[in-house]
């Protein structure tokens, strides 16, 4: 498929921001437009690279760093409320003028760190905590991204009759449903994750690039996502740049107070691991489970893991502790449905 169509095919349905930008920007390409020259060289980037998505967020970080007020009306995010069908009119000219930054956000991969995951992570961290008997939990994550999900214990959570975390907390993880879920108290007494290519939370660099990949009309997710990002400035998560299965070997071999549950979590990151990542990560944490008590709790599509992208229309994720599949939910978390 050529870039232009990918641009065009990219979102179905609603007719919001992204769906009519993409469409003007893929056009912009086959009418050797501005757009043209801004991708040149990127036509034959793999499909999987999702060109069309890194173009909109550079766009994104145009609008959110001010370089680009006259757009601010479009971005719902932003307090905005214009018609859509006007954005290109209004963005070509942006488009043209910071075409230099555009194409240095060509090369800026997409990366989200989604904080409605977080409640997969109370669900299974505790079944983990009830099934050992023990509270106090070391966290560790590969694939962590910013790391703002091992902030779990201190975000808020509603669901269907029950509800957790401290009740002051700039973030309460609302409509997490999953009916009959009894919470657990656990105390997490350290936390680290680890990301091939980390992002800190803490900077504003950091903090810009989280936004741009949450698409502006999805104003749940940046409600979450900004207050996370307040209570991440304030406590810090150390993110290692490294691969999953090395860094979680080292982890894993340094010593862990006695009466501490370690607990490996993961969220949909397994699906971009290479096949032998996969096996390795597994492997280290069995071999671990002699040495520790430790548990392992999974939001991950179903199916993923093997080094395939999940084809997201398909699949719903599975919430697993253990390889036991606890509860499934959607890719950013709420609504969350227990099994068993
Ligand atoms: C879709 S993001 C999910 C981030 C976070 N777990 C969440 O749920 O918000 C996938 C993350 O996996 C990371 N990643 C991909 N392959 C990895 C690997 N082999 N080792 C460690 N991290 C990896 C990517 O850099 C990216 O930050």
């Amino acid at each position: 498929m050529s870039l232009a169509d990918r641009f065009r095919v990219h979102f179905t349905g609603e007719h919001h921001l992204y769906w009519h930008l993409a469409r003007a920007l893929g056009d912009d390409i086959d009418a050797g437009g501005v757009t043209a020259d801004l991708v040149a060289g990127w036509e034959s980037a793999p499909e999987g690279a999702v060109i069309q998505l890194r173009l909109l967020a550079g766009l994104f970080r145009e609008v959110l760093t001010g370089r680009a007020d006259e757009l601010r009306p479009f971005y719902p995010c932003l307090g905005g409320a214009a018609d859509p069908s006007g954005a290109w009119a209004v963005a070509r000219p942006v488009v043209e003028r910071s075409a230099a930054r555009l194409r240095e956000a060509l090369e800026v991969a997409p990366q989200t760190n989604e904080v409605g995951r977080s409640a997969a992570l109370l669900v299974g961290l505790s079944h983990a905590v009830r099934a050992s008997g023990l509270h106090r939990v070391r966290l560790l994550e590969p694939g962590a991204s910013a790391g703002l999900n091992l902030l779990v214990d201190r975000f808020a959570f509603t669901g269907s009759g029950w509800s957790a975390g401290p009740p002051d907390s700039p973030l309460v993880v609302t409509g997490v449903e999953a009916a009959g879920f009894v919470p657990e108290p656990f105390e997490v007494v350290a936390r680290r994750g680890c990301d091939l290519s980390p992002v800190d939370a803490a900077t504003d660099e950091g903090a810009l690039r989280l936004r741009s990949f949450v698409w502006p009309f999805q104003l749940e997710r940046h409600r979450r996502l900004d207050a996370a990002l307040a209570i991440a400035r304030a406590n810090p998560v150390p993110v290692d740049a490294a691969g999953a299965a090395d860094w979680l070997a080292a982890q894993l071999d340094s010593a862990v107070d006695e009466g501490v549950l370690t607990v490996v979590w993961q969220s949909i990151t397994a699906q971009y691991w290479p096949a032998e990542e996969v096996a390795r990560v597994t492997s280290v944490i069995d071999a671990a489970r002699s040495r520790m008590p430790l548990a392992r709790v999974a939001m991950e599509a179903r199916g993923a893991g093997a080094g395939r992208v999940t084809d997201h229309s398909a699949d719903y994720p599975v919430v697993e502790v253990d390889e036991v599949a606890v509860a499934r939910c959607d890719f950013h978390g709420p609504p969350f449905t227990l099994l068993g």
